[in-house]
């Protein structure tokens, strides 16, 4: 229980449940009967997903999150005392546990207010939660939303830090990284500052392991999917009919994720009054997760109008924390 006087927490939705259920039946509606099949992959982030996602980020070969961490653990502090912030925005926040570094040197410096932003509204509450049973002085304002429709409604209080940590932007393509980059642009004043996480290009053996590991966890969070939209949708597409898929796309320098059918399969879904048939090797494609360069994030960044002012790595040069701000 929080002590009167101890800073506010609140949770509140910036998407009503009626649009995002609109949303999904649209999206999947889309996704089903298009030419090449696929599903956005903000939906495999249920509660169930949510889950096998941090259970992922604690896979040996997922080094992604082990590399980001590192990064934080070394320049948090230092970070910090530079921007001087009065608030962290954080985009896709999940669990919030790699923000915990951000956070406490946040307050080093004199911040106190964070506003995290993610779809999964489990996530959020469990996050806001620990948060406000940890730091007695922070004020929390989670919200419910896409962070790409909804940054232009969030409140300021201050100079504000801005950050996407995970690599997450890896998983918008190009032309949405655009519009992500552009809502971010936007919701910067002068003196403000973008914190990124990006996952570099590197060996495809290593890569390939990241998105496949040998506990099958990777699988079991990309077949959580179809789950959720049999679950929403009142669907019966049978999971034991597909396969997780990935592989490294190197024109785009993305890895790629899909589901694909071992055998024919007419699912129906009776939300949408769907009936889709899957051949035999179709895959439902669900994510792209995108790798870069130091160059790539500097063009990136000049494309919506940002500049790159610092980039750091960890030691082993596997993902790297780009800071930016207004060109
Ligand atoms: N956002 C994560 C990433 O791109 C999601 C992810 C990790 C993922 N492993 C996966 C998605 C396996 C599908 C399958 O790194």
């Amino acid at each position: 229980m929080r002590a009167e006087g101890d800073a506010p927490v609140t949770v509140s939705r910036l998407i009503e449940h009626t649009d995002y259920r609109n949303q999904l039946l649209e999206d999947v509606r889309h996704g089903l009967t298009a030419y090449r099949k696929h599903l956005p992959s903000k939906y495999f982030y249920d509660a169930r997903g949510s889950e096998l996602f941090e259970e992922i980020t604690r896979l040996p070969e997922y080094y992604l999150t082990e590399a980001e961490t590192e990064i934080l653990a070394e320049h948090s502090e230092g970070l910090m005392a530079r921007i001087r912030p009065d608030e962290l925005v954080e985009l896709g926040s999940g669990s919030s546990t790699k923000t915990l570094m951000l956070i406490d040197a946040m307050h080093l410096s004199g911040g106190s207010r964070y506003v995290p932003i993610d779809i999964s509204e489990d996530a959020l509450r469990a996050a806001a939660k620990e948060l406000c049973a940890t730091y007695k002085w922070l004020e929390v304002e989670g919200l419910v939303g896409d962070y790409v429709a909804d940054l232009d409604k969030v409140r300021r209080r201050g100079r504000r830090l801005i950050v996407f940590l995970g690599s997450t932007i890896g998983n918008y393509v190009p032309t949405l990284r655009y519009s992500l980059l552009r809502a971010v642009a936007a919701a910067l004043d002068p003196g403000d500052l973008f914190l990124l996480g990006v996952d570099l290009v590197k060996d495809e053996a290593s890569m390939i392991a990241a998105y496949d590991d040998s506990a099958g966890i990777s699988a079991e969070f990309n077949l959580n999917i179809l789950r959720v939209v049999n679950r929403e949708l009142d669907g019966d597409i049978p999971l034991d009919a597909f396969e997780h898929v990935t592989r490294f796309d190197p024109q785009f320098s993305c890895m790629a994720q899909s589901l694909r059918a071992t055998r024919e399969v007419v699912a129906n879904i009776r939300a949408l009054d769907l009936a889709v048939t899957f051949h035999e090797g179709e895959e439902i494609h669900t994510e792209v997760s995108c790798k870069f360069t130091r160059g790539g994030v500097e063009e990136d960044f000049a494309a919506a109008g940002m500049r790159l002012d610092e980039w750091l790595t960890d030691s082993e040069k596997r993902f790297a924390l780009a800071l930016g701000s207004h060109a």
